[in-house]
């Protein structure tokens, strides 16, 4: 398979054509309707399919099920504000706590990663993390039911990521990451320590853990799910389970995110008349003229409004999108038309959100000062 069809690298640019390719060459399996109809509630990220593949699902399912304990562990590297892409990973976290109330939260604030990544000094990520706390919160995480760190001051996670040390070589992690600073091969570390530190004796022993990440991460899963097989012995760990979403394009249409084109990322905080520029000039699925538009309809398939601005993000409602789908495909609507409709949606949506956050920097401090507020 060639380089642009296939490559996973969480710290840099990541291309998948084809899911089915990649869930077969690194052993993911689908989300499929079997597995979400057993769930209390199904999400839209679910319904959609932008959650497209899984490791170990099933262990997360039964522990539902029999109403036993497992941690939902996740973790954002601090480096900007929250965006559309780390909104999905912050909902993800928040839906499967949803699911029983058995299931407790673990928040990495990944700082030494940002540091080894983007150079960001400790100080700096500390006022970001708390910045997206506050998303976090508004969004609804409930600060008694999850436990929020930095990796600098986590000594549980780091004596994990030195344990960890001890049993991979040079060659696998150039296998799996390529050849890296060390800084990054030390933050994959970290980020296992991360993953299994919830099944610690001090944080109530081993346990089901599920991380719901990007594809992207998917390296690192494997890294860690390959640690806990190899420490178990010592440990008694399970392997973690992970759902995997989608890799979503940028407003303007770019396959990878990049702050070098501010266009393309639309910020959770954003002024509302900066985010409807953005919001106006995204890529579309329309034709060259309107004439040309009402005969032949417009590709909502390839469409960064339809997909990425309503389906992953914006409207709930299946049935009004699917609605928009048609009138899309038939032509009965144009470009301009539909994106100030969409404006609407995202507007309400984004007003919503901001004036909830805007409230929530005392809590979120708290959060990060206290780690949780159960
Ligand atoms: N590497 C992740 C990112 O780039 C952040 C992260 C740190 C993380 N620790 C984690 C994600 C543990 C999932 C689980 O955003
Ligand atoms: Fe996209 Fe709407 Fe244009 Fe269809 S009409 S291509 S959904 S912006």
């Amino acid at each position: 398979m060639g380089e642009q069809e296939l490559k996973l690298d969480p710290w840099g640019v990541s291309y998948v054509k084809d899911y089915r390719r990649l869930m077969e060459e690194f052993g993911i399996s689908p989300f499929t309707e079997d597995l979400w109809k057993k769930l209390p509630h199904v999400h839209r990220l679910i319904r959609r399919r932008i959650i497209f593949g899984h490791r170990d699902f099933e262990v997360i399912l039964k522990a539902i099920e029999e109403g036993r304990e497992y941690a939902v562990m996740t973790g954002i590297k601090p480096s900007g504000e929250f965006h559309l892409g780390t909104k999905l990973t912050a909902e993800e976290f928040i839906y499967f706590l949803s699911l029983s109330p058995k299931a407790f939260g673990f928040y990495a604030i990944a700082d030494l990663e940002a540091y080894a990544d983007n150079k960001i000094p400790l100080e700096e990520s500390y006022k970001i993390a708390v910045s997206n706390l506050m998303d976090l919160l508004a969004l609804g995480l409930d600060p008694r039911r999850v436990y929020v760190y930095r990796q600098s001051q986590e000594i549980s996670v780091l004596r994990l990521a030195f344990i960890f040390s001890r049993g991979v070589t040079y060659n696998t992690l150039e296998a799996i990451y390529g050849d890296r600073p060390f800084g990054l091969y030390f933050s994959a570390l970290v980020q296992a320590g991360d993953i299994l530190a919830p099944q610690l004796p001090e944080r109530g022993g081993p346990k089901p853990t599920l991380v719901p990440v990007g594809a992207d991460q998917d390296p690192h899963i494997r890294l860690t799910r390959d640690l806990a097989r190899r420490y178990r012995s010592e440990f008694g760990f399970i392997l973690p389970a992970a759902t995997y979403h989608k890799l979503l394009r940028d407003l303007t249409g770019q396959e990878k995110m990049s702050k070098r084109n501010p266009m393309g990322i639309l910020y959770l905080n954003e002024d509302l008349e900066s985010a409807r520029k953005k919001v106006l000039n995204a890529f579309t699925g329309g034709r060259a003229t309107a004439e040309e538009q009402r005969r032949l309809g417009g590709e909502p398939e390839k469409c960064v409004v339809f997909y990425e601005l309503l389906s992953v993000h914006f409207q709930e409602d299946d049935k009004a999108l699917y609605e928009l789908y048609q009138e899309c495909r038939s032509g009965n609507i144009l470009c301009g038309e539909c994106k100030a409709k969409a404006w609407e949606v995202i507007s309400r949506w984004l007003a919503e959100h901001q004036q909830k956050r805007s409230k929530m920097r005392d809590l979120a401090e708290r959060l990060l000062q206290e780690g949780t507020l159960g």
